[in-house]
């Protein structure tokens, strides 16, 4: 919990419909807003107070249905394969302030942060019979970067090893979609949601938008980067421990079919997710999973279908530490 003298990195306040909320600020007026239920981040808004991330005009914040926008956490499962609900249970649950986080050197610089906890509960063993810790460190850094950190721990007593899939599913906020492009993912193979989870491979440049896209990349690089030409910026996102990244829209006929989602509300959206669904991971009792994700904004001079090769988006730069 925050000190009196980190309140105002630190906030903790009432949000939508009454639900718990941290409020994570910046000096220089970058904030983050995080809902106990789901640990879900909800916000992420720039010095201007410009909203980064997407979240629903129609966003439902009524446990236990999950909420439309921000950056949901997926777990114990990506997906619906599992008897489980669609993408897990981790993103319907009211989680807590963790009393006891661990120790994380490389957010020294960082004093707007929270560490939130979520364990398992009878409710749940219902569901799934297994124990665990997930913790989840959400920081927001000097220089406005959002960095999320999970940790699963494995505390089962009867001596049983779990298997996950995990994703944090962003809603980057975008301001046309068809004036987005994708870049990282080029060449690389991917599973087709569309069409039961086929394997191709990717062709062309770079990832356009005009249609429906639901599509797992597999072994991607670190980093990604999403253009958002209308407004000459660029999201950079890096990941570590989490090799594929899922790339979604769900475009007009299917916004239509979402009770929580606008019709037009597709146009402004774009879910690039740092996730790890191909290759589950298996914990055995007192084993630790750690995975990561930070977002940034550079500006990005994008003309005629060219990213700038001088650019200011520097893929080599890697800040991971902790
Ligand atoms: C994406 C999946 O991650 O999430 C899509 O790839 C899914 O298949 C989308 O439709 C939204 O899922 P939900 O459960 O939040 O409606």
């Amino acid at each position: 919990m925050a000190s009196a003298s980190e309140n105002i990195y630190v906030e903790h306040v009432k949000g939508v419909n009454g639900l718990d909320k941290v409020i994570l600020r910046e000096i220089r007026g970058w904030s983050a807003e995080v809902y106990l239920y789901g640990g879900q981040v909800t916000s992420w808004k720039n010095e201007r107070r410009e909203e980064l991330l997407f979240l629903s005009s129609k966003a439902l914040f009524q446990p236990p249905k999950p909420v439309r926008g921000g950056i949901p956490i997926c777990f114990p499962q990506f997906g619906n394969l599992d008897s489980l609900e669609q993408h897990g249970f981790a993103r319907n649950r009211l989680w807590s302030v963790d009393p006891d986080p661990p120790p994380c050197s490389s957010h020294t610089n960082s004093r707007a942060f929270i560490d939130l906890i979520l364990r398992h509960s009878e409710e749940e063993a219902k569901i799934w019979s297994h124990r665990y810790e997930l913790r989840l460190r959400v920081a927001l850094g000097p220089a406005g970067d959002l960095m999320l950190t999970s940790r699963i721990r494995n505390t089962n007593t009867d001596g049983k090893s779990f298997t996950f899939t995990f994703a944090y599913h962003t809603y980057f906020f975008v301001t046309d979609i068809s004036e987005v492009r994708v870049e990282g993912l080029e060449t690389l193979d991917y599973l087709d949601n569309l069409q039961n989870r086929e394997r191709f491979t990717e062709q062309g440049d770079a990832i356009t938008f005009e249609s429906e896209v639901d599509k797992i990349y597999l072994s991607t690089p670190t980093k990604i980067a999403i253009l958002d030409h209308e407004r000459k910026r660029t999201f950079e996102l890096r990941k570590d421990g989490l090799p594929d990244a899922v790339v979604w829209n769900p475009w007009d006929k299917k916004a239509k079919a979402m009770a929580d989602f606008g019709d037009e509300e597709y146009k402004h959206m774009l879910c690039v997710e740092a996730a790890c669904v191909e290759k589950p991971i298996t914990l055995k009792p007192g084993e630790e999973w750690k995975g990561r994700q930070e977002i940034s904004i550079v500006p990005s001079s994008y003309c005629s279908g060219q990213l700038d090769p001088r650019g200011q988006l520097d893929l080599r730069r890697v800040t991971f530490g902790c």
